[in-house]
């Protein structure tokens, strides 16, 4: 018998206070105009003082539990992708966990950046295969704006707040995660890094990064872990129902969708009201896609993410 690990259902947050490119034009040297042009972000939310990624996190996870019908007592792990834990530790996971009730169990973070949501996935699958756990809350959450200069137009116009939850579960059926690919290459660190850290300058310090590079390493690193997909699971991209990518910039999206020949109706985009998430924006956007009705049990989904490391992944997943 041939275990794999499905998605049960999905959940999301976004904070209350929505921050448009307008008020951007009054705090930095920006225009709506080019900040729409060069990324597609036309707003995004941003947490109230105090309102930590584990406020976000819990709230999402809620919301999942909520639409699951299960009891706390039935979710024996947590996996939260983060870069922006309340504090150096505990884990935004163990703060799920007592928030929701959970007996105890696996609670843990992951920090693979934008790529994270995908790194956790990946590695929730493994540990549902391998008969570790069965029933798992996997969440991607981020307050990027505590990592924020705000006076560097570069960065601030680009990222957001929020968190996205789904419930994997065993099953035993051949549907759910169908593959998962991970990569990093420590020799691009330098493209986008934090300023600071705990073991060096002791604060968390401000998001620099090389936008240009970043983005041409985005642009070829999806069009290759896409094709690996394909390849891997022997499938052609008019297979695909939905790509569902992470929300950076809306140009390396459309890229990526030209590559696939999926037409944009195919896409889920919420760049445009989220801003990057960074590892909430995969949850994030699926949670929306769900909501909205768009993506529906049974159909075929395609995850893939870029971000600091650089890290890259994807996720082939029958919903
Ligand atoms: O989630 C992790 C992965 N991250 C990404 O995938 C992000 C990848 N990179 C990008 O999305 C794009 O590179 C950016 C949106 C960050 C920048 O777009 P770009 O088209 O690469 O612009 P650029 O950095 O080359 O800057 C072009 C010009 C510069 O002016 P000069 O030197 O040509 O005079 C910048 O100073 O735009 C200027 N600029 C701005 N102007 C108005 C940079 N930021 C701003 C701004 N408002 N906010």
């Amino acid at each position: 018998m041939s275990i794999s690990s499905v998605i049960r259902c999905t959940g999301s947050y976004l904070p209350d206070r929505v921050l448009t490119n307008k008020d951007l034009e009054s705090m930095v040297d920006t225009t709506d105009e080019w900040i729409v042009q060069r990324t597609g972000i036309k707003e995004r939310h941003i947490a109230a003082e105090g309102e930590g990624t584990s406020v976000l996190a819990i709230k999402a996870a809620q919301k999942a539990l909520e639409s699951s019908g299960l009891n706390p007592s039935e979710i024996n792990g947590v996996i939260v992708a983060t870069t922006t834990p309340d504090q150096s530790f505990p884990s935004v996971a163990v703060k799920v966990q007592a928030a929701l009730g959970l007996n105890p169990g696996p609670a843990f973070d992951v920090q693979a950046v934008c790529s994270g949501f995908i790194y956790a996935l990946s590695v929730a699958d493994s540990m549902i295969r391998s008969g570790a756990m069965e029933r798992v809350l996997v969440i991607g959450a981020e307050k990027m704006s505590s990592l924020l200069n705000w006076e560097d137009r570069t960065t601030c116009v680009l990222f957001g707040d929020g968190a996205g939850a789904v419930i994997l579960e065993k099953s035993e059926s051949q549907d759910g995660i169908l593959s998962t690919h991970l990569y990093a290459d420590g020799k691009l660190n330098d493209l986008l890094y934090t300023s600071g850290g705990v073991s060096t300058t002791g604060d968390a310090g401000h998001i620099v990064m090389h936008g240009k590079e970043v983005f041409k390493n985005a642009v070829g690193l999806m069009a290759d872990i896409v094709q690996e997909v394909l390849e891997k699971n022997k499938i052609t991209p008019d297979q695909i129902d939905w790509l569902v990518p992470h929300q950076a910039n809306l140009r390396i999206i459309s890229g990526t969708a030209e590559k696939l020949n999926m037409s944009m109706d195919r896409v889920v985009v919420t760049v445009h009201k989220h801003g990057n998430t960074s590892a909430a924006s995969i949850p994030l956007a699926l949670d929306t896609a769900v909501q909205s009705g768009a993506i529906k049990k049974g159909q075929l989904l395609l995850l893939e993410a870029l971000g600091g490391g650089l890290t890259w992944g994807a996720a082939l997943v029958r919903f």
